[in-house]
């Protein structure tokens, strides 16, 4: 069985931001890297792993294919997080903001939408996604990596609201959290995303 090695991606642009300190920055990629290791782990062990064994109740099989959920989860939604934010702030072209508007009524009712669903959210992720069932733009909150995971949604921006994201600078200041994080979010990343999500429809 191929199984595919998983490598950690540079994100030095990271490091650039205002919102998150070293510190923080230090914090995700920490975690981003043990992700990836686990995950290959689990990749790895899954080739030898005895089928027969599998059971619903318990069974290593189980744990390994609840695990690699996890995990394979932690890495792309790191990954989707690190890659919409960018130092240099600007403003959402006008094609994005059009789409969005269509479904919130105005740009600045989305960012307080999704303001609210970065307040709400556990440890877990905040995003923002296409969803391809009813052709709207909506916001959702993840539990951990893989609670609450809306399907045939395609994620378009996401925030960390894991502890690590916004303790080390704003404490339990979730909201603060999101201000200082909002004006480097990489719209342009946003835009695309978008983009490719409606043509694969
Ligand atoms: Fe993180």
């Amino acid at each position: 069985m191929e199984t595919q090695i998983y490598t950690p991606k540079e994100f030095p642009e990271l490091f650039n931001l205002k919102s998150l300190s070293k510190q923080a920055v230090d914090y995700h990629i920490k975690l981003y890297d043990g992700y990836i290791k686990k995950l290959n782990e689990i990749q790895d062990e899954y080739k030898t792993i005895n089928l027969d064994t599998a059971n619903h109740n318990y069974s290593h099989h189980r744990s390994l294919l609840v695990e690699k959920a996890y995990n394979y989860n932690a890495v792309v939604f790191h990954e989707m997080f690190f890659e919409n934010l960018i130092s240099k702030p600007f403003e959402p072209e006008c094609w994005l903001k059009e789409k969005i508007e269509k479904y919130f009524k105005s740009f600045d009712t989305y960012i307080r939408d999704l303001n609210a669903t970065v307040r709400s959210s556990r440890t877990g992720w905040a995003i923002t996604g296409y969803n391809h069932t009813d052709d709207t733009i909506q916001n959702y909150a993840i539990d951990s990596h893989y609670i609450s995971v809306p399907i045939k949604i395609s994620p378009i921006l996401v925030i960390d609201t894991w502890e690590h994201s916004f303790m080390p600078d704003y404490g339990i200041d979730k909201a603060g959290y999101f201000e200082h994080l909002i004006p480097e979010i990489n719209w342009i990343i946003v835009k695309d995303r978008l983009q490719k999500a409606i043509s694969d429809v």
